[in-house]
């Protein structure tokens, strides 16, 4: 008998619910995103975001039941992202799959989201094999983790301060291009030179695989402001290619260094910040160098969605690792 997972994803601003049967046939993942909502605010407004899941969460699920051409008697499992994430929004697919679990008495799932943006990988290459070095690099996350095996997770490196994602998305606002801002800066800089501006790269103590993003961020608004009260004419393509090298170069640097010292010879890349262009060329021709295979997650599975979370809830549900009826959002949850 098939095991259809249905996986649900309400942790920050995007609804989402997908239908997985038997870990690699992805019947449909529904996203519904809420930019457009948050945009006029610059960032995710927490409370606007969990009525728009609210009002949302049905209409997708169900969505995702169709397109995928199943029913709810179907389903094998139920599930669901409790954390961590934003506690309103993540309280709302909480109590959707409780419900489901409950009503159709079927195991619920509790899915770390992390382990969820790792998942990704597995979807789109089930035959991946351990041990693996992941970069993990979203808009709340930049961490190397190492798995042994599947499930174990050691944390090898992490952000100090913003993560990657959110020095994207700083930089982004102060040079007023919008919300999202990865993706506007992956645009803009395909234009430009990232030798143009000199910015610093932290690479922190010697050995540490610790990241810290807050003094390049600094460092770009004092250029900004610095032209600004010259009325000097900035190149924003110059700008935004340089921001983003250094991010990338220190990003890149540190999971070379972690595939080292591990011996680890396969790398894979999660999270929103693993669609940039610049982080997907540098890393493949510097792993190339250190002979090591690096494997990205297709594009439209980077950024939140309920597949991810669908395929790590696909493996728990073969380990028997199913959750209680009271499970509950927890917003700081740990790899
Ligand atoms: O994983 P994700 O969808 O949500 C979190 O769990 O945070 O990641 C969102 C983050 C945002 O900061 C967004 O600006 C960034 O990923 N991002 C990118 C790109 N696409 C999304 N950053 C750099 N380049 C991109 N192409
Ligand atoms: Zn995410």
């Amino acid at each position: 008998m098939s095991v259809i997972i249905l996986g649900i994803e309400t942790s920050c601003d995007e609804t989402s619910s997908s239908v997985l049967v038997d870990g690699a046939e992805l019947r449909s993942n529904i996203i519904s995103s809420q930019i457009e909502v948050h945009q006029k605010f610059g960032g995710v407004v927490p409370e606007v975001a969990s009525r728009k899941h609210l009002e949302n969460i049905n209409s997708v699920i169900i969505e995702s039941l169709e397109k995928a051409e199943v029913s709810l008697k179907d389903i094998t499992a139920v599930a669901v992202t409790y954390g961590p994430g934003l506690v309103g929004a993540l309280l709302v697919g909480v109590a959707a799959a409780k419900a489901l679990s409950y009503a159709l008495d079927i195991p619920l799932i509790g899915v770390n989201h992390l382990e969820g943006h790792i998942s990704a990988n597995f979807l789109a290459q089930p035959g991946l094999e351990f041990p693996l070095i992941c970069l993990v690099v979203s808009g709340g996350h930049s961490d190397i983790v190492y798995l042994p095996n599947r499930g174990e997770y050691q944390l090898l490196g992490r952000t100090r301060d913003d993560a990657a994602g959110e020095a994207f998305d700083k930089v982004a606002r102060a040079m007023g291009l919008g919300y999202p801002g990865g993706p506007l800066i992956d645009n803009l800089a395909r234009q430009g030179n990232s030798q143009a501006v000199k910015f610093p790269r932290a690479f922190l103590e010697e050995g540490s695989l610790d990241f810290s993003f807050s003094g390049l961020k600094s460092a770009v608004l004092n250029y900004l402001n610095r032209s600004k009260m010259l009325n000097e004419e900035i190149n924003r393509a110059d700008l935004a290619a340089s921001f983003q090298r250094a991010v990338v170069e220190v990003l890149v640097d540190k999971t070379i260094s972690a595939a080292r010292r591990t011996g680890v010879k396969t790398i894979i890349t999660a999270g929103g910040v693993a669609a940039n262009g610049e982080l997907r060329n540098l890393l493949l021709e510097k792993a190339g160098e250190a002979g090591c295979k690096v494997f990205f997650p297709p594009l439209n599975l980077c950024t939140d969605n309920a597949a991810m979370i669908a395929c790590a809830g696909y493996y728990k549900y073969l380990r028997g690792d199913f959750a209680p009826l009271s499970l509950n959002a927890i917003p700081g949850l740990t790899l």
